[in-house]
Formats: C-alpha cells, sequence, structure tokens
C-alpha cells in the first residue's frame, strides 16, 4: 500500500499514520520529522531548513523532493510506505506521482483528515512535550497545580517552536494557500478519502479501516495498481 497522509497542521495525520505503519507494517515517512531531526544537527540540510521550521514556512520544493526521492529509494520502501506531510504542493505531488511512475507504481489512496479550525488551533497551541520520555500532551490534560511539569517522569514540558500561536497562525494560511488545492488534485484522480478528524485518536482511526477496507472491497483482491491496496 502506497498511501499518503493530507490535511491541515493539527489534524492527527501522525497520530494516525503512526498506528497504521505498526499495524500495516510499512514505514511511516514523516517529512517534518526528518527535517526536525536535520534542524537538530549541524548537517548541512539542518542549516537549509531551519529557519523555515522556525517561520511555519514550507521547505523549497527542490529540497523535499530531493529528501524524499532519497528516502524512498530505501530497501523499506518496496513494499509500500506511508507518508506523513509530503506532498504539500502540487509541484511535491507531480513529482511524486512521477518518482513513483519510473518504479511502475503510483500512490493507492489518500488520506485526508479533516478538521474543523479552531480545533486545530486548540490541539497546536495546547500541545506540550516532553524531552525526557517523550510524553505528548495537551496543557488542558496536566494535573493541575503543577504546572507544566511531565506527569510520568517531572521533567519541565516543552512547545515545538513551531506550535506558538503566530507561528500556528501562518501554518494555517500556508496550508490553505499552497497544500489544500492538493484536495481536488487527488479527486480528481479519484484517490481522495475524506476522514472526519474529529472525536478521540481511536474513533479516527476505525474510520480509516473502515476506508481501506471499503476500499479493498469494491475492488476486489486483484486490485488494480491505482486501487486501495492493503
Ligand atoms: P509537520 O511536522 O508535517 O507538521 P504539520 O503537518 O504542520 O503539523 P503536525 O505534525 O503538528 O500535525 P499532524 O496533522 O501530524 O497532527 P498530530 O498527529 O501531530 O511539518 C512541520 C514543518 O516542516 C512544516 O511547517 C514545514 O516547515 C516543514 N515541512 C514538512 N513537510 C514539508 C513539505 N513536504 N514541504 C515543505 N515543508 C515541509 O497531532 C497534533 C496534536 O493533536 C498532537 O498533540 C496530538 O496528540 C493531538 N491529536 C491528534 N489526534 C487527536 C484527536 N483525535 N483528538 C485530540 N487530539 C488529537
Amino acid at each position: 500500500m502506497r498511501l499518503v497522509f493530507l490535511g491541515p497542521p493539527g489534524a492527527g495525520k501522525g497520530t494516525q499514520a503512526v498506528r497504521l505503519a505498526v499495524e500495516r507494517k510499512l514505514p511511516h515517512i514523516s517529512t517534518g520529522d526528518i527535517l526536525r531531526r536535520a534542524a537538530a544537527s549541524a548537517s548541512d540540510l539542518g542549516n537549509q531548513v531551519r529557519r523555515y521550521l522556525e517561520a511555519g514556512e514550507l521547505v523549497p520544493d527542490a529540497v523535499m523532493n530531493a529528501v524524499v526521492e532519497a528516502r524512498l529509494r530505501e530497501s523499506d520502501c518496496d513494499g509500500g510506505f506511508l507518508l506523513d506531510g509530503f506532498p504539500r504542493t502540487e509541484v511535491q505531488a507531480e513529482v511524486l506521482d512521477g518518482l513513483l511512475a519510473g518504479r511502475r507504481e503510483a500512490v493507492d489512496v489518500v488520506l485526508y483528515v479533516d478538521v474543523p479550525r479552531e480545533e486545530l488551533i486548540r490541539r497546536l497551541s495546547g500541545r506540550r512535550l516532553c524531552p525526557d520520555c517523550g510524553a505528548n500532551l495537551h496543557v488542558d490534560s496536566l494535573p493541575p497545580g503543577r504546572g507544566e511539569q511531565c506527569p510520568s517522569c517531572g521533567a519541565r514540558l516543552r512547545q515545538r517552536s513551531d506550535d506558538r500561536p503566530e507561528t500556528v497562525a501562518n501554518r494555517l494560511e500556508v496550508y490553505e494557500r499552497t497544500t489544500a488545492p492538493l484536495v481536488r488534485y487527488y479527486e480528481d484522480r479519484g484517490l481522495l478519502r475524506r476522514i472526519g478528524g474529529l472525536g478521540t485518536p481511536d474513533e479516527v482511526y476505525q474510520r480509516i479501516l473502515a476506508v481501506l477496507t471499503a476500499g479493498r472491497q469494491a475492488h476486489g483482491p486483484r486490485s488494480h495498481r491505482r486501487e486501495v491496496a492493503c
């Protein structure tokens, strides 16, 4: 299965992709994670991308296309992959199509996770991460009276630098301007499946499984390569 998660910042793409990747034993390719790891290092890529991440701006297409092309060439992607955060522009979508066509492959399905703007802002602006144990929390879920301390290990929680209110606003604007048109791009190709992203992560995951199962039943076991192969 070659699957793309599409949706605005905070829609829950990463949360769902991690779970589906484990269940389907497929590599989860998060371009945000790749870039954040690079930005935390002194690598060439890190130096190129740091200021884009801080500002909530998109990293240039040429850089992203090279990063993803290299990642998809790794052998663990031979049997499929879950892309989370790529493509984010029409140029990236076209490059992905071309790359896969060169391997006689294609995107099987695009899951578009849809969440209203107020909820996106609530999730992103309230997200806190524990630098020690890796816990991912929301300020509303923290026990009262202990400040922003990790309930599991006691470390001081941090906010992702691009979750500050002004950067969140910019990320949402960039999404509307540059990435939202991909909904139409994939709809035109018959690949888009809409997933309601409100509710618990479990509920959203069940919707995803239902959509993938429906795709398989509709197309039968000998599916054409553009159909949902799961
Ligand atoms: P990236 O890391 O991809 O960030 P994003 O998509 O903007 O936002 P998130 O990862 O925060 O959202 P998500 O939809 O994955 O939600 P998540 O599951 O985390 O990209 C970061 C930056 O890298 C970009 O701004 C850009 O600069 C650069 N970049 C990356 N890819 C690029 C590309 N292709 N081209 C150019 N530049 C690129 O959930 C969010 C929060 O909500 C979490 O705290 C989670 O616990 C919570 N949550 C999840 N689901 C639910 C639920 N159902 N109910 C309540 N809370 C939930």
